[in-house]
């Protein structure tokens, strides 16, 4: 059961939310208010699309409503116990229309994707969409369409509603396809003749025979040629063989002519040489030559007396340098020293910081003495106590006046003493400091002193240093002269070897020379006994010659002879293909006209098949929409006159006839409107029943058209009542408000105004 349709930007509505019931669902409403939109929105959910968009009088984005970026149907329905929720959305992007939609089967999503879904929705219902807009949806005005059609066109289209257009087209299809294959066999069959078979036949045998005659020919020329072959071996190791000879004995005379020049040219101006005469020189040679080396030897020997002389020489000059350095070094100290000393001597310095240090002491003592005062006379004055008059020292008679005086004489004792340490302190302050400066001075002055010894000490004596460099003058002056010798002697000794040399290397080419030319010899002795040694007959080698080159002129003749064969062979063998070629072809179009002939024959079974089961469909379908005719008629039209509703197949219609007196009558001659319209319901109703068994749904949009008040009350009743005893769940659509009814499973009223193109709007009755 369908149970639930929300439509969003769906052509008018906005946003409809409709609910449905088992039984008669009533849509009423004035024109273009939005009620076929509802029907085509049930049916894209189901199969994404209508009739409308199927005969392209709509396209995708014709949809959403004017304005609106998308529209949106959502349908809900129950079937074998299972709540189906059905989305789909058209959305429009730039120029491109999107198309979404999602199916969920109690509440989980089942499936996803336009084409999916509607392949999943035909395999849940056992319908599609060609079976859904045949039995269950007829159309707008399409109610009572059959009625009123002429003979020929209601046979096409009752035919088609049944299905049985197909076998038709079928029919129509072998039909063409017949005359096409007949037509192919006529013509293959004009490029065959039996003729030209027979002489094709002909000349490939000709053919073959021929190859025969020049295969064997090959096979002869073959046997010679190995033949020939054989004799050429034989021959050709024969000349071989003498060949070998001819060209040993040739290499032979080549190489002793060229040994015969090398013998001249090393006898040309050749002077034999004294073996003796050569040893001795030799031997002066070698003296002289160890001579040269023993005074080279002394004179490198000198060569690094004379080194090691001007080194000791550098050393010694060196020596002195630094020697004098440091004197003035010595120098420069003392006179530091002196003027440090300010023009004191050290003497002087010292006895200054003795006088200093034995002033201190005399100074400290006073030092002491006046401290000594002070304590004894501030014991005095202590012991000087009132009503004393006696000196507590030498006990005289002082009287109180006497004693008074004494204090004050002894407290200014006190005082002077004070005033002098004072002074004294004064005066050791600036003596210490005049001491330590005498220190300090005698300190500096002997670390210099001390210094000046330590370089004195180091310093070695100059006069010695000069004896020493004279005397390496000396030995340097003795080594150059002897050296300058040496070099004298040396040249003497080269100029002497010089030519001794040359008249030995001499000696040796000749000597070289008479050795090559013995070896020569002997070699020249070796080679005239190999070249007598070899045979050969000039005139034997001639004949032997001519018969090999006779032997392969024949070899070449017969390999070309065979060459020919073969290529004269394969010509005719490609004539041979060529014709056999034209003979599978003449014989191939043979065969296609006889394999086409026999499918001709098959497609006319074939097409008497189609007749047949489509006859006997047909015969089967109309009986069976007539069984179901007849249980509704008695409920869709409870009047006594009709008895019984069928459709009669003639030859050229199908019938519509109303049994009346028991006699079947045309129902187009007796029917009134509102009888009519219950006959077309109930065929209406048989057709769903027949085609679409398990569904019991029905769906029709404006059954009402063209029918009188009477027609419209009958039609109401029996939509109302009776429609719902056979079809679980009906959609109608009417403008009719004539129609509306208490019994109804839902009413829907539909209005909208169309002048502000308002959305459409909806309230349940
Ligand atoms: N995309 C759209 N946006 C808005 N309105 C639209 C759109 N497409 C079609 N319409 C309007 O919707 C109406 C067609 O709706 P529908 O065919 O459902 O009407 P109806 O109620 O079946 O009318 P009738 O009784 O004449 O058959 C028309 O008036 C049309 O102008
Ligand atoms: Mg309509």
């Amino acid at each position: 059961m369908i149970r639930h349709i929300h439509l969003i930007n769906w052509r008018s509505h906005e946003n409809t939310k409709l609910e449905f019931g088992y039984g008669t669902n009533l849509l009423v409403g004035i024109m273009g208010s939005g009620k076929t939109s509802v029907l085509d929105g049930i049916i894209f959910a189901l199969f994404g699309t209508f009739p409308q968009l199927e005969r392209r009088q709509m396209k995708l984005d014709d949809i959403p409503r004017y304005g609106a970026p998308y529209a949106k149907v959502v349908l809900s329905f129950s079937w074998n116990g299972s709540e189906y929720v059905i989305e789909r959305k058209i959305e429009k992007k730039g120029s491109r229309v999107l198309s979404r939609a999602e199916l969920y089967k109690d509440g989980t999503l089942l499936e996803n994707g336009p084409t999916a879904i509607t392949k999943m929705v035909e395999e849940i219902l056992g319908v599609d969409y060609d079976l859904f807009t045949r039995a269950i949806y007829s159309e707008q005005n399409n109610i009572d369409y059959f009625l009123s059609l002429e003979p020929k066109r209601r046979k096409e289209e009752f035919d088609r509603l049944l299905g049985l257009d197909r076998f038709e087209k079928a029919r129509a299809t072998a039909v063409t396809l017949t005359n096409r294959i007949e037509s192919s066999a006529k013509l293959a069959l004009e490029q065959y003749s039996p003729e030209k078979e027979a002489e094709l036949q002909k000349s490939i045998a000709e053919i073959s025979k021929k190859e025969n005659e020049i295969e064997k020919g090959i096979r002869e020329n073959e046997k010679m040629l190995e033949t020939a072959r054989e004799q050429l071996k034989t021959l050709s190791q024969s000349f071989e063989t003498i060949e070998k000879n001819k060209k040993q004995k040739e290499l032979l005379e080549r190489e002793i002519a060229t040994i015969n020049g090398k013998l001249a040219s090393l006898e040309e101006g050749l002077t034999v040489v004294d073996e003796r005469e050569y040893e001795e020189k030799k031997q002066a040679l070698e003296k002289t030559k160890s001579e040269l080396e023993r005074l080279r030897a002394a004179k490198r020997e000198a060569q690094k007396v004379e080194s090691d002389l001007k080194a000791k020489m550098l050393l010694v000059e060196n020596k002195i340098k630094d020697t004098q350095k440091k004197a003035a070094d010595i120098e420069k100290i003392e006179s530091i020293i002196k003027n440090l000393l300010g023009g004191k001597t050290e003497e002087q310095i010292r006895a200054e910081f003795e006088n200093g240090r034995k002033e201190l002491e005399t100074k400290n003592s006073e030092r002491m003495t006046n401290l000594q005062t002070i304590t004894k006379n501030r014991e005095l004055i202590k012991h000087l106590a009132a009503g004393m008059n006696r000196c507590p020292l030498c006990e005289t008679e002082l009287g109180l006046e006497g004693m008074e005086r004494v204090r004050k004489k002894k407290e200014e004792e006190i005082k002077a003493a004070e005033q002098r340490i004072a002074q004294i302190d004064r005066e050791l302050l600036e003596l210490k400091s005049r001491i330590a400066a005498s220190e300090e001075l005698l300190k500096k002055a002997e670390l210099g002193k001390q210094k000046v010894a330590y370089i004195k000490q180091q310093l070695p004596e100059v006069k010695v240093l000069e004896t020493e460099k004279k005397e390496a003058e000396n030995l340097l002056k003795a080594a150059v002269e002897k050296t300058k010798k040496m070099e004298q002697e040396e040249k003497e000794l080269e100029r002497q070897i010089e030519p001794m040399i040359v008249k030995i290397k001499a000696m040796e080419e000749n000597i070289r020379k008479m050795k090559a030319i013995a070896e020569t010899k002997k070699r020249l002795a070796v080679l005239t006994e190999q070249h007598g040694r070899i045979s050969f007959d000039e005139s034997e080698y001639l004949s032997l010659k001519k018969s090999l080159e006779e032997k392969r002129i024949e070899e070449q003749k017969l390999v070309a002879q065979i060459q020919y064969s073969k290529k004269e062979y394969e010509l005719i063998g490609q004539n041979k293909k060529a014709y056999e070629q034209e003979l599978a072809d003449l014989l191939h179009f043979k065969k296609k006209a006889e394999a086409m002939k026999m499918i001709v024959e098959e497609l006319k079974i074939y097409k008497n098949a189609l007749l047949e089961t489509q006859v006997g469909l047909r015969k089967e379908l109309i009986d069976a929409i007539n069984n179901a005719m007849n249980e509704i008629w008695g409920i869709f039209y409870p009047y006594g006159n009709y008895k019984a509703l069928r459709v009669n197949v003639t030859e050229k219609d199908y019938v519509f006839e109303f049994l009346e007196n028991d006699e079947w009558k045309p129902l187009e001659t007796i029917a009134s409107g509102g009888e009519r319209a219950c006959a077309a319901l109930t065929l209406r109703v048989a057709l769903a029943m027949v085609l679409t068994p398990n569904l019991s749904w029905l769906i029709m949009d404006e059954p009402t058209h063209n029918l009188d008040r009477q027609a419209i009350a009958l039609l109401s009743e029996t939509l109302q009542t009776r429609v719902p005893q056979v079809v679980k769940q009906t959609f109608v659509i009417t403008h009719e408000e004539g129609l509306i009814g208490a019994d109804f499973s839902r009413t829907y009223k539909f209005d909208r105004d169309k002048g502000s193109m308002s959305p459409t709007k909806v309230e349940i009755v």
